[in-house]
């Protein structure tokens, strides 16, 4: 058994007192891909061998409940023509923005989507990243959809990348070869391949990106409904741009997750806390499009419970940092440092069913990150750089083999 000792041990567990579960000169050890202690380091187990980082604080590993990570391309040309004033949703109406990358996913070969999806995830632990949420939805064909979810699937298999949970995007844009029928496109995915990507469990969850110039509540409803019945999951990306009913429809439907939601009303907000729906904030991509952050104080206020994630993408979240994300949560929407490292850890691996991450207790996965910080709060305050000392994947030190003295593997 080896594990980490530490000043501050941030264990985000409910079942010890405060809101982040702290324990002061702590300890955590792992056995093989588990836990098998948490508490004061003067308790932990006699044999277990203790790398100790000192005063620097050990959280759980951050979990990213909403990328877009699986892609190939450059958007540098639309980003620039968009900071020169164009607008995003007029490029991607013009055959741009998710299109442009659809066609260079659909020049791709699975190896290729798979080696940069592996290149993301491998920066992204470097971040303190230990579990992401990986949608397709820039196939938009059948076959490209597929070959995105294989890709995922084949990177989700590697030891030493943080842990992948696949989302099948079903509905993200109308390709072009739909344009004429878009209920027989519709149709086809709720009917063909949503039983599909159940049936190869390609994927845990499916989503739909319902908006005035996305899909509306009806064609997100028949995929909602189709992923339901055959035992998946579902998050929906619901008001980034305007309000046409989303969040009642991810109520309706159970949904584990409404994204977005720079648009939702009070009604909608109250919905969503009514059905458990989580509330999945991605303030990276409102800062890039220059929005107005989501009504945070409704939704806290109506009891919605929050998660904050990067949107790692190519057009409206050019990042791959959650800890970026978290920052602009606190300084952006106004989520307190301890609300935005619960929203990244505990309820987001809640909002992805999973209850062993996101939480350091026995038993829990040993994915945890020792910070080369002093403190959880100044986790959110760095802007840019990277702040870990020591990644725990499953156990593992994100580069192979256990902890070693100097942190490194
Ligand atoms: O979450 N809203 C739609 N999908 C992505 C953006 C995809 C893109 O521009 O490539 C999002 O913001
Ligand atoms: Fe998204």
């Amino acid at each position: 058994m080896n594990g980490l000792a530490a000043a501050r041990v941030v264990t985000c567990d409910p079942a010890r007192p405060g809101a982040l579960g702290v324990v002061e000169h702590g300890a955590v050890v792992v056995d093989g891909e588990r836990i098998a202690y948490v508490g004061p380091r003067a308790g932990a187990p006699k044999d277990a061998v203790l790398l100790d980082v000192g005063e620097r604080v050990v959280t759980p590993g951050l979990v990213d409940a909403h990328t877009h990570a699986c892609w190939v391309g450059s958007r540098h040309a639309e980003y620039a023509v968009r900071m020169a004033g164009g607008d995003y949703r007029d490029i991607a109406k013009a055959g741009g923005g998710i299109l442009s990358t659809q066609r260079a996913v659909a020049a791709a070969t699975e190896e290729q989507l798979a080696e940069a999806l592996a290149g993301r995830l491998a920066r992204m632990a470097s971040l303190g990243v230990t579990t992401v949420e990986v949608k397709s939805g820039y196939g938009l064909e059948a076959d490209h959809e597929r070959k995105q979810l294989c890709a995922i699937a084949r990177v989700s298999a590697r030891d030493g990348v943080p842990s992948v949970v696949a989302t099948f995007l079903a509905l993200h844009a109308l390709p072009e070869s739909a344009r004429a029928d878009r209920a027989a496109y519709v149709d086809r995915v709720a009917r063909e391949l949503v039983p599909e990507v159940a049936r190869g469990k390609l994927a845990s969850f499916v989503d739909a990106y319902v908006d005035a110039t996305a899909f509306t509540v009806a064609e997100a409803r028949a995929v909602g409904e189709a992923a339901r019945a055959h035992g998946l999951g579902l998050r929906l990306h619901v008001g980034q741009f305007a309000d046409v009913g989303g969040a009642e429809l991810a109520a309706s439907l159970g949904a584990a997750s409404a994204d977005h939601l720079e648009h939702v009303s009070p009604a909608g907000a109250e919905a969503l806390a009514r059905a458990g729906v989580a509330g999945v904030l991605l303030p990276v991509a409102s800062f890039t499009l220059g929005q107005a952050p989501p009504p945070v104080g409704t939704l806290r206020s109506m009891g919605v419970r929050l998660v904050v994630a990067s949107d790692a993408n190519p057009g409206t979240a050019p990042t791959e940092s959650l800890p970026l994300a978290m920052a602009l949560a606190v300084r952006a929407y106004g989520l307190s440092p301890d609300e935005a490292l619960l929203a990244a850890t505990r309820d987001a691996a809640a909002s992805l069913g999973l209850r062993d991450r996101g939480v350091l207790r026995e038993g829990a996965r040993a994915d945890l990150v020792a910070w080369d910080l002093p403190h959880e709060q100044a986790i959110v305050q760095p802007w840019g750089v990277h702040r870990t000392h020591t990644v725990l994947i499953g156990g593992r030190a994100r580069n192979g083999g256990a902890p070693t003295a100097d942190g490194r593997a």
